[in-house]
């Protein structure tokens, strides 16, 4: 029987479609109500399938972001929930699928796509470039001093998350709007996912507690977290996950944090998906005890190399042409000139030449053109290029998704 691509028109439709990815993850059908939670935040439209008959056989959605750049926002498409059965890999549906919803972003006018790849191997050749690193943490908490005492700063208290959306998402907005790799979150998308605490989603661990600092009356920080209890031998053994916490002010992240240092009964203190500027390794007095590991965190796609360039600042360093391969959107081909002025198509002779996958990696200012033309990911075609690319393209921070979506 053939198999057809086209995107989902109800929520059956999607039940379905997202039926692959979790048979990955050990179930055979969606948990109860997960397609209608879903379709809060992605639109049935939005999710592709690979339809044999009337099943879907593969799965492949994007949901509508709004993605913090360096100077900026962009729509973006957050791909999600790709997944083909077992039964039909490596026959080209994800290929297929992948064809289809690019080629819609770039009529829909959404210039960038980008996502959290499970194997490393599965996107550049869909050019997809990694775009940042991320960490994660595991520490005694024995070893958990700060560098230097914290001085006061207000105090925290503790909220159902069902009742948090309005303390958190105010920190969260400010946070993300200046963070290059986060996006804007609706409110759909904090009752259905961040706040939502479903018995599928805990695995072993305890329930989703929502810590606010509170400065001056006004919430400053919050935590999300599990108490994930355990006992050895009459210890406490357990340890605290820390889903997400984020601050408005340095003084408010040391706060927040040495809250979740200091909860009694926990031998640890877990988080993963930080930053790898996270100023957890200059607070603590022993970084060396946070166990700091980086694992790849989002890929980045140009969908629309000129809307996405332009989407973002430059600093004013003059401009360097670009020459652009990409051999699955092959419009984006061919020379840049990019600089803080304008991003345009140019015949003037290139000085660096690379695949739209080392755009994607330079696009949030987790790599420099430096480091990717030590890994042989840029030609520099005149000397002085490379150097001179990223005095342009200079970032200030590293990019922070702190979430897999
Ligand atoms: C990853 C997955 C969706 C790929 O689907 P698929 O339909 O088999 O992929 P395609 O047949 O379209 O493959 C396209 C290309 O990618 C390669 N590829 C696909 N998955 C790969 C993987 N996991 N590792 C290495 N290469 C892979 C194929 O070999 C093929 O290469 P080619 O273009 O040189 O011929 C599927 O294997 C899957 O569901 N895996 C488990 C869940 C998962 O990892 N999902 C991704 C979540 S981010």
């Amino acid at each position: 029987m053939g198999v057809e691509i086209r995107s989902c028109a109800s929520v059956e439709e999607v039940r379905q479609a997202i039926t692959p990815i979790g048979y990955y993850f050990g179930r055979s059908a969606p948990a109860e109500n997960q397609a209608e939670r879903l379709i809060r935040t992605l639109p049935a439209e939005r999710v592709y399938a690979a339809w044999e008959g009337d099943r879907a056989v593969g799965g492949l959605g994007a949901f509508p972001f709004r993605l913090t750049v360096p100077g900026g926002r962009v729509p973006a498409a957050g791909i999600t929930v790709a997944g083909v059965l077992p039964t039909h890999r490596r026959r080209g549906l994800l290929r297929a699928m992948m064809r289809a919803l690019l080629d819609a972003c770039h009529q829909g006018g959404e210039p960038v796509a980008y996502l959290w790849a499970t194997e490393d191997t599965i996107y550049g050749r869909f050019g997809f470039g990694l775009a940042s690193f991320t960490a994660e943490i595991d520490l005694p908490r024995e070893r958990a001093a700060f560098h230097a005492p914290l001085a006061t700063c207000g105090h925290v208290r503790l909220v159902s998350p069902g009742a948090a959306e309005e303390y958190v998402s105010p920190i969260y907005e400010r946070v993300a709007s200046a963070t290059p790799g986060m996006f804007e979150r609706s409110s759909a998308w904090w009752q259905n996912r961040t706040l939502a605490d479903p018995d599928w989603r805990r695995g072993s661990g305890g329930e989703l507690q929502c810590a606010i600092l509170e400065d001056e009356g006004r919430p400053a920080a919050y935590a999300l977290y599990r108490m994930n209890w355990a006992l050895e031998r009459s210890l406490q053994s357990g340890a605290v996950a820390v889903i997400e916490a984020l601050a408005e002010s340095p003084q408010a992240t040391g706060a927040i944090w040495r809250y979740l240092l200091d909860i009694d009964w926990m031998a640890r203190v877990r988080a993963s998906l930080l930053p790898l500027d996270h100023p957890l390794l200059l607070l603590l007095a022993e970084p060396r005890r946070l166990g700091f590991g980086l694992r790849d965190g989002v890929w980045v796609r140009l969908i629309d190399a000129r809307a996405a360039l332009s989407a973002r600042s430059y600093r004013p360093q003059g401009s360097v042409v670009i020459e652009v391969a990409d051999e699955f959107c092959p419009w984006n081909a061919g020379r840049w000139r990019v600089g803080c002025d304008s991003v345009d198509r140019t015949d003037a002779a290139p000085a660096l030449r690379c695949d739209v996958s080392a755009l994607g990696s330079v696009y949030l200012g987790g790599f420099t053109w430096t480091r990717l033309a030590r890994a042989l990911r840029v030609q520099e075609l005149v000397s002085g290029a490379v150097a001179h690319a990223d005095a342009i393209f200079q970032a200030t921070s590293a990019p922070w998704c702190p979430e897999i979506f």
